[in-house]
Formats: structure tokens, sequence, C-alpha cells
């Protein structure tokens, strides 16, 4: 290949070399911003122009022969057959419900899920409708670059009525599911390949999505990766939607320690990756702000929050104190910004979801009752 095709036109001041062996030094910065500016390129379309100069002609011009849109499935596999779509009763929600109502859950019960529950998950996320005759693609619940298909679903099942616990694939073709081993201690191994993201174990489903990058660099070549990611993001919206549909909660977690999880699932990395995690479980429905904040919301003076300053006890020591105006809460080295939703009431994303002050008849703090992320309500005490 001539030198000047490996070069993206026009971006001559971006290709300085990345010096690897220097990135984690401070003064490196400018290596970071080459390798970001690398990075960006893997989301901007190249005009026709530069597209007939720098991508290589593709596999399928070259009349290669067509990679498979589904990993092959052993002779001898355990197989287990899922309800088909048109015999589920469930999912049949509106839609802008499920679009105004969908948020990330991260608390699950530890309920079972059932067969058909599942059934309706990887359906809505891979479900195949159509395998057209040209061979050239697979037509699906959810869009594809060229109908190029390039991922794989894999579960780890900890709880589904009448399944045997153990790591999965979803054989979309026959939409089935293929047994493929048991693994000990399911929640502790992947909560640690979660990066130490503990939730993510105690799903009773985690679903792990690998790419196949070759099925789409087959036509698009260096324009795959693209595609590859925006054919992913449809999916796992599908299964934030779904979920929403039956009272299930997910989250999408893109942090996790690539090759363990790739090991834990044999996987040739050379071909196949896991690229998303993504845990399913029942959650449990959040009490409601209002039915814990008794009084109507009000501006904040000042002096409101000084009076709230202050140490309490329960498991932890937590302080409150004001900085710049606003009401922190400390524990060890934590702190966050509570937000004030009136002079005795503030709320808070992290640790606390709201905290209400009671106060003696002198105005000194009596009590504070913190609704927690769980949705527990619980007292502290002044020290
Ligand atoms: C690609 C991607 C990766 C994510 N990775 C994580 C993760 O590792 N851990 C986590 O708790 N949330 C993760 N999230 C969830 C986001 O934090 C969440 O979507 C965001 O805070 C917005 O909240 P919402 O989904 O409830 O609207 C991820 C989301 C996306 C789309």
């Amino acid at each position: 290949m001539p030198e000047k095709s490996c070069e993206w036109p026009g971006q001559k001041a971006l290709s300085a070399p990345i010096d690897v062996a220097q990135l984690g030094r401070f003064n490196c910065w400018i290596q970071w911003l080459s390798l970001m500016r690398e990075g960006r390129k893997l989301l901007y379309f190249l005009d026709s122009e530069e597209y007939e100069e720098v991508v290589p002609e593709s596999d399928e011009k070259k009349r290669l022969p067509r990679p498979s849109f589904q990993q092959p499935v052993p002779e001898d596999a355990r197989l287990v057959n899922l309800l088909p779509p048109e015999d589920l009763s469930i999912g049949r929600a509106p839609f802008l419900d499920l679009v105004n109502s969908r948020r990330s859950r991260r608390k699950y019960t530890s309920e079972s899920l059932n067969i058909e529950e599942l059934s309706l998950l990887l359906w809505s996320t891979q479900g195949v409708k159509q395998v057209p005759k040209s061979g050239r693609g697979v037509l699906r619940t959810v869009a594809s670059a060229g109908a190029k298909s390039p991922l794989e679903t894999y579960l780890v099942i900890n709880r589904v009525e009448g399944l045997d616990p153990g790591l999965y694939r979803y054989v979309s073709f026959s939409h089935q599911l293929m047994f493929i081993k048991s693994i000990e201690d399911a929640e502790e191994t992947l909560g640690r390949l979660a990066y130490d993201q503990k939730f993510v174990g105690t799903a009773p489903v985690i679903f792990c999505w690998s790419a196949v990058p070759y099925r789409t660099e087959w036509r698009y070549t260096i324009l795959a990766h693209k595609f590859i990611a925006i054919d992913l993001g449809i999916v796992c919206q599908n299964l934030y939607m779904a979920c929403e549909a039956v009272d299930l909660g997910t989250v999408a977690i893109g942090y996790y320690e690539q090759h363990k999880i790739d090991a834990l699932f044999e996987l040739n990395e050379d071909e196949e990756f896991i690229v998303l995690i993504a845990p399913v479980g029942r959650y449990r429905k959040e009490k409601a702000l209002t039915d814990f904040f008794k009084y109507p919301k009000k501006e904040v003076t000042p002096d409101d929050l000084k009076r709230l300053e202050g140490k309490y006890k329960r498991n932890n020591l937590v302080e409150f104190f004001v900085r710049s105006g606003s009401l922190m809460l400390k524990i060890g080295d934590f702190e966050e910004m509570l937000e004030s939703y009136n002079e005795s009431e503030f709320i808070g994303d992290m640790s606390a979801r709201a905290m209400r002050f009671e106060f003696t008849d002198d105005g000194s703090p009596a009590r504070i009752v913190v609704l927690t992320a769980d949705d527990e309500e619980i007292e502290l005490l002044p020290v």
C-alpha cells in the first residue's frame, strides 16, 4: 500500500507518533491529547473523496467469504427453548410511559426472573426476524449497520426459574439459550470483574454483550467500529426499555476488567470480546420524596443552614457543615453537597436521597432522618 494512503488526509497535525511508554508521566499531556484525538477518529465519518483514498477495499468487494452472523453451536450443545414472541403475555406497556420512567437501576431484590421475562429481554435485544436469502446479514428486532449484527449475547444466570445457574449464550437464530458452564461464586466474581461495582453480581441475570468485529469490517473496513458502537447502544437501549416494560431494572456497565471477563467466557480476543455488561433484576420502587418531605418547598437563609451544622452518629460519624452557602455532608473522606428543599429538608444524590432535620423547642436539631439510596429511613443521633 502506498505510504500516503496510511495517513488521514488533512490530519497531519494529529499524526505525531504516540510514545506509549511515556504516557504515565505527568509531563506528557500532549501525548494524551494526541491519543484522545486518535480516539475521536472513531466517531467521524469521512467524506466520499477521503473514503476512496483512505478506506481499504473491503473483503466483501474482494468477494471473500461472508462471515457467519452467529457463533457456531456445537452438535451436543445443551439448549433451552425460549418463549416465542407471539406467546409472550407481558411487555405491552405504553411507549411514552416507558420513555418517561426509564432510568438506570442498581439495587436488585433477591427474587428470580422467569423464562417469559428472559425470553422478552432476549427477543427485544437480539431477536431474529428474518435471515434474508442473500446471506449478507440478518434482520433483527434492533437496527444494525448493513444488518451485519456484530454482537453476541452471553448471560450470567444466577436466578431464573427452571434454569441451572451458570454461563449461557443466546442462540438468536433459533431463539434458544445454550448452556456453557457453571461457575463458582458468580455474585462475587461478577462484582469483582466490574471493578468492584458489587451490585452487578447481585442481579439474577447479567447480560454480557460481545462484539465479533469482522462481521461489520467485512463490508465497512475501518468505519466498522463506529457502527459497532452504535449497534451496541441500540441493543442496550432496547434492554432498558424492555426491562422498564416489565418492572425490571438494568444499568449499562462500561467499566469492567476486559481480559478477565473475556477469559470467563473463553473468548478468543482476536475475534471476539465483551463490549458492555448490563445486570438485570427486580428492583424496589423508590419512595416518592414528597412522602418523605412533609413541608412545602421554601427558600433557605444562611441562618437556617448555620443551625444545621454539627456531628451525628449512627454507624458512621456524619458531619454537616456549611461551605459557600451550601450544606455539606461528610462521612470519613467523602463529602457531598446537599440541595435545600426547605429550611429543614435536603436532597442528596449519592449517599442519601433525602434528609429531614427535626428541632427541639429551642431550635437546635433533635434528630435527623436520612432516606438512604436503598430507600431505608434511618435516624442519626447527635454526638
Ligand atoms: C456506555 C455506558 C457505560 C456506563 N457504565 C456504567 C458503569 O460502569 N457503572 C454504573 O454504575 N453506571 C454506568 N452507566 C450508567 C450511567 O451512569 C447512567 O446512564 C447515567 O448516570 C444517567 O442515568 P440514567 O441512566 O438513570 O438516566 C453507563 C452508561 C452507559 C451508556
